[in-house]
């Protein structure tokens, strides 16, 4: 593991916008596995600074996103479509053909499960995948106690959850409660894997998933047992 300590929001997405941008410097038409939330947002634009001065190229990238709300169409503002038009996609020469999201409105959720996850090995698998992590170790919406063993499935959202996503939404009531997202398996099997995580509120939850033991209880803490990981955290 690569545990990276940066000093403060800004030093943290450079640092992370590092690792991406090698990644795509070193293999154009790499398969990025992208997150939502608000920590990768310094992450997304720096990219698109660097991209704006001609330094990376996103023309032969393909995305695949971690995770989407049921229920909400992609025009919706809190959907996780949106959010990654918005953030990122909309301001850089990826082809948008090349993004996924998985389909949080298909009316057979299981059958877009199995989509999704045959998408993944159809493009070869996903060289980078960023992660960020929610207060309770969750990462994309594995919630504690799922197993380690999942792929792409639904899951309903937990409480902590909820109320930590409310603050994007008008009130609690308004959080889709259930979502599709990557399982611990799918992520697990990318080659290199990039956790950030930034903040006070992070600093124990990041202690506990990297030095903490091994159990779905802290569904982050799997990364341990990644070949390939490389955590940046600031907790200022
Ligand atoms: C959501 C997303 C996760 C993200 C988490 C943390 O629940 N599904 O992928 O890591 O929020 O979000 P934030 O970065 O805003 O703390």
């Amino acid at each position: 593991m690569n545990l990276i300590k940066a000093n403060g929001y800004k030093d943290l997405s450079r640092k992370a916008a590092n690792v991406v941008s090698a990644q795509v410097i070193l293999k154009p038409s790499s398969v990025l596995g992208l997150a939502t939330g608000s920590t990768p947002v310094g992450t997304y634009e720096q990219l698109i600074e660097w991209y704006k001065k001609g330094d990376i190229d996103f023309s032969r990238v393909v995305s695949l996103n971690l995770d989407e709300y049921c229920g909400l169409p992609p025009e919706d503002t809190q959907s996780y479509r949106y959010f990654m038009n918005d953030h990122f996609f909309s301001h850089i020469n990826i082809k948008p053909e090349n993004t996924h999201v998985p389909n949080g409105l298909a009316q057979d959720l299981e059958a877009e499960c199995i989509r999704y996850e045959n998408l993944i090995a159809d493009l070869g698998g996903i060289d980078l995948q960023v992660l960020g992590i929610g207060h309770n170790g969750h990462i994309g919406f594995n919630e504690p106690g799922n197993s380690f063993e999942k792929a792409t499935h639904i899951v309903e959202l937990n409480e902590t959850t909820l109320q930590a996503n409310a603050r994007f939404f008008k009130n609690i009531d308004e959080v889709p409660k259930k979502a599709i997202t990557m399982g611990i398996k799918s992520i697990m099997q990318s080659r290199k894997i990039l956790l950030i995580a930034n903040g006070p509120d992070k600093e124990e939850i990041i202690h506990k998933a990297i030095f903490g033991p091994v159990t779905p209880d802290v569904p982050a803490s799997i990364l341990q047992f990644h070949p390939d990981l490389t955590v940046v955290c600031s907790f200022e």
